[in-house]
């Protein structure tokens, strides 16, 4: 939207070489969230393009992805669910596992997060590879929603995670 055109996310969004590991250039959103103004305004524009979706619930993966859907759900006044890492949550969980480049992952939510009908928007800071996100769709709809959108601040376009993913993707900060 024309408002926030003239904000520049990637002004805020810091760039670390050999982060994790030699090679990889880390995009980093600490220097956009300690940043209250520009904070404020990526998040109205992630408000901006969540809304038209119509989400009935936002889901964030942990742990960066909380930092944005846990505001932007209060926000917008809907309820906010977590997706975490293996064992974190109590009483009965749905998880799905998910290969990785060397080894396999796996997400986890509450049973009863979501039921059918539930319309969850899934929020994270980063689309790399795409294997988070694909799992975190996997594992809403194997509770019964519906994920109609996910979104993310920051894509690795050249990963080409997109591909890998059977719904809308919106992000606010492309990098070749
Ligand atoms: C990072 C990032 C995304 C994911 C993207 O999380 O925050 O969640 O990797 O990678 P992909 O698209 O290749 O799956 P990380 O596992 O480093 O954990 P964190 O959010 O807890 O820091
Ligand atoms: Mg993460």
């Amino acid at each position: 939207p024309a408002d926030h055109a003239a904000f520049d996310l990637k002004a805020h969004i810091r760039a670390i070489p050999d982060f994790p590991k030699p090679g990889i250039l880390f995009y980093d959103i600490s220097t956009l969230l300690r940043h209250g103004p520009a904070w404020k305004a990526a998040m109205a524009e992630m408000a901006a393009r969540v809304m038209p979706y119509r989400p009935t619930l936002l889901a964030g993966i942990e742990s960066r992805g909380f930092l944005l859907a846990a505001p932007l759900a209060l926000e917008l006044g809907l309820g906010f669910i977590m997706l975490r890492k293996p064992r974190k949550l109590p009483g009965p969980v749905i998880g799905f596992d998910y290969a990785l480049e060397y080894g396999s992952d796996r997400l986890e939510m509450q049973a009863d997060a979501v039921k059918p009908g539930d319309r969850v928007v899934v929020l994270d800071d980063l689309l790399a590879t795409g294997g988070t996100l694909a799992a975190s769709v996997e594992l809403l709809r194997k509770g019964g929603a519906e994920v109609p959108l996910v979104a993310t601040m920051v894509e690795l376009t050249f990963l080409n995670g997109r591909s890998r993913l059977d719904v809308p993707v919106e992000t606010l900060a492309a990098y070749d």
